[in-house]
């Protein structure tokens, strides 16, 4: 390995031009982890691709990042199309994976279908993501069925916030920990080919990614499970307030940020900004 790369170990997969499911499932038998950032814009989305991520999802958290509401409840499914096709276009590498919005599947398993084929058709994504284990497992089988990928969901699921009340670690009793094993089962048994697990204990997420043979991916969920997804606003330090145990923020950009801002206000009030060579 060249001597630059030695922090920054490149994936096995690096040279492949479009990651798929097969490409996952390869990374879990080889014991690659899989690396998954939200985006919700051409923009962001161009970039975090560009830098070589493996999976990019297109997360419901746009109803908090990006639309400021306090639950990922309101946004629509129009709404999450529109973030899907700006984040498709800019991507050339990564699987897009995009969130069925709350209310678009939980109902019946024909609405379920009809919300995925229109994701799918109108977005050209790879994949969907759904939150929840048997309570909407015909949706699932009704999905697959129309040979529509899809992520699973377990955990924490902010869709069922009002349910829980609270943004908690789950699965810390040994009942909720083996319910959302035997719904991980069910999941990968209907054909799902990957799970994200959301704010559990450490040593649940390891059980469950020892336990499945697809890939399972965790935000909060400890480091044995087959890969890492974080939102891309919070690992950049652009949300300030949301600082959860689990989050390494790689950035300070709300610094940045607001600096940048405070120096152009200047430059303009100064009459600095535009000089002689930035006009015509
Ligand atoms: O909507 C989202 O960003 C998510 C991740 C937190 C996994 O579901």
């Amino acid at each position: 390995m060249p001597s630059n790369q030695k922090n920054t170990p490149m994936s096995i997969h690096s040279e492949i031009r479009k990651v798929t499911t097969h490409n996952l499932s390869e990374m879990k038998l080889r014991g690659e982890k899989i690396a998954m950032l939200t985006s919700y814009d051409y923009s962001m989305a161009k970039l975090v691709d560009e830098a070589g991520i493996d999976v990019i999802l297109v997360g419901d958290s746009a109803s908090n990042v990006m639309a400021g509401n306090e639950t990922t409840l309101p946004i629509t499914l129009n709404h999450m199309i529109y973030h899907g096709t700006s984040v498709v276009k800019a991507t050339k590498r990564a699987m897009v994976v995009i969130d069925l919005p709350f209310g678009t599947y939980q109902s019946d398993s024909h609405k379920a279908l009809v919300s995925a084929i229109r994701v799918m058709k109108e977005t050209a994504a790879d994949a969907i993501k759904i939150e929840g284990g048997a309570e909407i497992i015909e949706s699932v089988h009704r999905i697959l069925s129309a040979g529509i990928p899809i992520m699973g969901h377990l955990g924490l699921i902010p869709q069922s916030i009002h349910k829980f009340g609270t943004y908690a670690v789950r699965a810390k009793e040994e009942a909720e920990a083996e319910k959302l094993l035997k719904d991980a089962k069910l999941l990968e048994e209907a054909g799902c080919f990957a799970i994200v697990l959301e704010k559990i204990p450490a040593k649940v997420g390891k059980l469950v990614a020892e336990e499945l043979k697809i890939p399972v991916i965790g935000i909060g969920a400890g480091s044995e499970v087959d890969g890492q997804v974080l939102v891309i606003h919070d690992m950049l330090g652009i949300t300030q307030q949301f600082s959860p145990k689990f989050l390494r923020r790689y950035h300070n950009l709300a610094t940045e940020i607001k600096g940048a801002v405070k120096n152009y206000i200047n430059d303009v009030k100064l009459q600095d900004f535009p000089n002689e060579k930035e006009q015509y």
